[in-house]
């Protein structure tokens, strides 16, 4: 089915100024940019989005990088988008990331690993609900 998923360049990699060449694998892949902007979020919108992972050991570490520069928070869509998002992905360590993959060709660390991806449809609707207005996403 055509899904919408969310998706987020990380500040390490805008920091790098390859923000192009990640979209260009997502569109490459078949994905369509339906929503995108440019934030620099605070460390409060950081803590609010992942919210899910505040009893982890690395929350601080994690919402201190993504406060730490801009970002860009996407909302593609395309045919299983959540899945198809993930695998162009590739695993959230880069040291584990398939050849080929963004995390594999971009990723620092598993901190500083380019991009977010939602995990599953529910959770796109709550990340995308969380960065845009239903008027700002134009399939
Ligand atoms: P992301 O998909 O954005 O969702 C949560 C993030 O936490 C994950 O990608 C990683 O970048 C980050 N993360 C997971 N494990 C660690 C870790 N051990 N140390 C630092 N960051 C981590």
């Amino acid at each position: 089915a055509i899904e919408r998923t969310f998706s987020m360049i990380k500040p390490d990699a805008t920091k790098r100024n390859v923000t192009g060449k990640i979209i260009d694998r997502l569109e490459s892949a078949g994905l369509r940019v339906v929503a995108q902007k440019r934030v620099w979020m605070s460390l409060r919108e950081a803590e609010g989005f992942y919210a899910e992972h505040k009893a982890r050991p690395f929350f601080g570490e994690l919402t201190e990088f993504m406060s730490s520069g801009p970002t860009i928070v996407q909302v593609l869509e395309g045919e299983n988008a959540v899945a198809k998002n993930r695998e162009i992905m590739g695993a959230t360590n880069p040291a584990d990331a398939d050849e080929g993959t963004i995390r594999k060709d971009f990723a620092l660390s598993i901190g500083e690993n380019s991009v977010h991806g939602s995990d599953a449809l529910e959770t796109a609707k709550r990340e995308i609900a969380y960065w845009f207005s239903e008027t700002e996403v134009v399939g």
